[in-house]
């Protein structure tokens, strides 16, 4: 998942692709590459790693030009190379192409290419698109490029300029995310709002198997659009003084929850008003079914989402991860309702999944973070998070911000069925008093500061937990793997004696999460089966719980809640935990190798 960025204007075009590339290079950074074009004369640079050794090899160049295409890299076919960096061009250097996304055909294309005497430089998948253009190129861009695209199969993001037909820009899209934003006589494109926002206003989102020919003072679509208002503020993507973006973004996560709930609550009918669902609030009152589909972090929001749907809505809910569901053959009818989560909306597995749901005619409803993305516009209905933009490739006030939702969906559909008026009142009670909870919660940052240089040297880590925080014992284990490089499992408490515990010893901690809920006492019976073998135990527990104390080698406490809301206090711990061992360990936490922030391909 790399992204692009590019601009033809009236303006110095390599500053804005440059600050286009710097906002999104968390979704990618194994290398990077722009072309810079004034008149006929075209430029291109660049740079194996990080964004910062273009912006070096471009110092003291003082290239001009009023329009650009950039990249930057997230290696899916061939290494971190020079020669596989984009932007690339064809035979005859006219052609030049930036992509994001997966051309599954490419090899296919490459041999027809070679025979056809195309000469190759790389090893990507991308090269084979500009060879193909260049086939069919007689003097009109967007034309070649339409007939390139009719012989391509996977997902795609392009943008593509010519030499010999300068003052132009084509740019593509399947799948993969793509946006133009609009000024008078410039135009700015994108894989993600960030990189339009500080200089455009109005964006269009390409549909897919859309083309748009941009020129500096005209963008024409096959098939019109009509512009959106883009609701993001250009400042919010700073850090604030933070360190970095992850820290800011935990510290952020009261307000997230707060977000999420604002004016939504109904405390006096103990419910909760979701306006994105009131087209279809019959359909779901008659809905049987839950399937929620969802990737990674979001994934895990979804297993605490099933918890609370079964016990509280009394619906059956099942979840499944999004690269799974969507081989799988799943039994849906009329009376199933998907679920699909996601921060950024625009995660490749969960949209197929979707897709899928939606060519069988099942009622589909995202939880999305990210206005406008291609979730909220792919599926029926929705509710939005609200966690405001993040940036940091470790997704988590993103998490807070589905756990509040989730629980608030609940509520929703509990209402519409058994949960009584008292019941309800509880949990949106509870669930008003969670943001001040939280912001105690963050008062320990401190004291998981001092607990991550204890742990530091430890090279692996359990985390365990039971019922609602089983998932974020997962959670727990992929942000400490995500941004520290350890090895770290998640697992149910009652899973360890089936095989994990032969891995016990006092070089091997666990972290057990185990407030004062319905699984508590089974959770103590886990953490002694680990101290019987030497092995060393963090737990987090409930404020008042003083026994745990000589069980256990340290515990840090979170306030007391209702059970099926402990996720929302438990995991901000968890997040401190792998954000302070990953400063400790000097690793790059807002993006951490081999990741990026939305997985747009396959
Ligand atoms: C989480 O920290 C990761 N960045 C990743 O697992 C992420 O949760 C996953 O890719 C899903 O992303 P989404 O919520 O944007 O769909």
């Amino acid at each position: 998942m790399c992204r692009v960025s590019g601009y033809i204007g009236k303006k110095e075009a390599l500053p804005i692709v440059m600050d286009g590339l710097r906002r999104q290079s968390y979704g990618g950074y194994d290398s990077s590459g722009i072309l810079i074009g004034a008149g006929f004369n075209l430029v291109c640079v660049k740079a194996v790693g990080k964004l910062e050794n273009l912006e070096k090899k471009l110092e003291n160049r003082n290239l001009k030009g009023n329009w650009a295409i950039g990249h930057i890299r997230w290696a899916s076919h061939g290494g971190v190379t020079e020669a596989n960096t984009h932007p690339f061009w064809d035979c005859k250097k006219n052609i030049y192409l930036v992509h994001n996304g997966i051309i599954e055909n490419y090899q296919e294309l490459k041999d027809k290419l070679i025979k056809e005497g195309h000469q190759f430089i790389s090893e990507t998948d991308t090269e084979a698109t500009v060879h193909l253009i260049e086939k069919y190129f007689q003097g009109n861009l967007e034309e070649a490029v339409r007939k390139a695209l009719k012989e391509i199969r996977g997902t795609y993001g392009f943008i593509v300029i010519a030499r010999d037909d300068p003052q132009k820009i084509v740019a593509a899209r399947l799948s993969s995310p793509l946006l133009i934003g609009i000024n008078q006589d410039e135009y700015i494109v994108a894989s993600d709002p960030t990189a339009i926002a500080p200089y455009a206003r109005k964006i269009i989102n390409l549909d897919d198997y859309e083309i748009a020919t941009i020129t500096p003072n005209d963008l024409f679509i096959i098939k019109e659009k009509v512009p959106e208002i883009l609701e993001l503020i250009p400042e919010v993507a700073e850090k604030a003084g933070f360190p970095h973006f992850m820290l800011k973004e935990i510290m952020e996560e009261p307000e997230a929850i707060e977000n999420a709930i604002r004016g939504r609550l109904i405390p006096e009918e103990g419910s909760v008003k979701l306006g994105g669902l009131d087209s279809v609030s019959q359909k779901l009152r008659e809905v049987k079914r839950l399937i929620l589909v969802a990737c990674g972090t979001a994934h895990y929001a979804a297993r605490v989402g099933e918890y609370m749907l079964e016990e509280y809505a009394g619906l059956p809910a099942e979840v499944d991860i999004g690269s799974e569901f969507r081989y799988r053959k799943p039994v849906v009818d009329k009376e199933t309702c998907a679920v699909f989560v996601s921060q950024s909306g625009e995660t490749a597995d969960t949209l197929a999944a979707l897709r899928e749901m939606k060519e069988k005619g099942i009622l589909t409803l995202g939880i999305t973070n990210v206005v406008g993305s291609s979730q909220t516009r792919e599926t029926e209905v929705g509710v939005y998070t609200r966690s405001g933009p993040e940036i940091a490739v470790a997704s988590t006030k993103a998490f807070l911000g589905q756990l509040a939702t989730l629980a608030m969906f609940t509520v929703y559909l509990g209402r519409q069925r058994e949960m009584a008026l008292v019941m309800g009142k509880r949990i949106v009670s509870e669930l008003s008093k969670i943001p001040e909870l939280a912001r105690e919660v963050l008062k320990s940052a401190p004291e998981i500061k001092k607990l991550a240089k204890k742990y530091r040297d430890f090279k692996n880590f359990f985390f365990i937990g039971r019922k609602y925080n089983y998932p974020v014992a997962l959670e727990g284990a992929l942000k400490l793997k995500e941004i520290s490089y350890l090895h770290a499992e998640g697992y149910a408490g009652g899973e360890l004696k089936h095989g994990p515990l032969a891995l016990i010893d006092e070089n091997f901690p666990t972290i057990a999460i185990c407030p004062s809920d319905s699984v508590y006492e089974k959770m103590v019976s886990n953490i002694q089966e680990i101290k019987a073998r030497n092995g060393r135990v963090l737990a987090v527990a409930t404020e008042g719980n003083e026994e745990i104390k000589k069980l256990v080698d340290d515990v840090i406490y979170i306030p007391k809640t209702l059970e099926m809301l402990t996720p929302m206090l438990s995991v901000i711990l968890l997040h401190l935990f792998a954000y302070y061992m990953a400063v400790l360990l000097g690793t790059d936490i807002d993006r951490p190798k081999h990741l990026a922030k939305s997985v747009t391909v396959e």
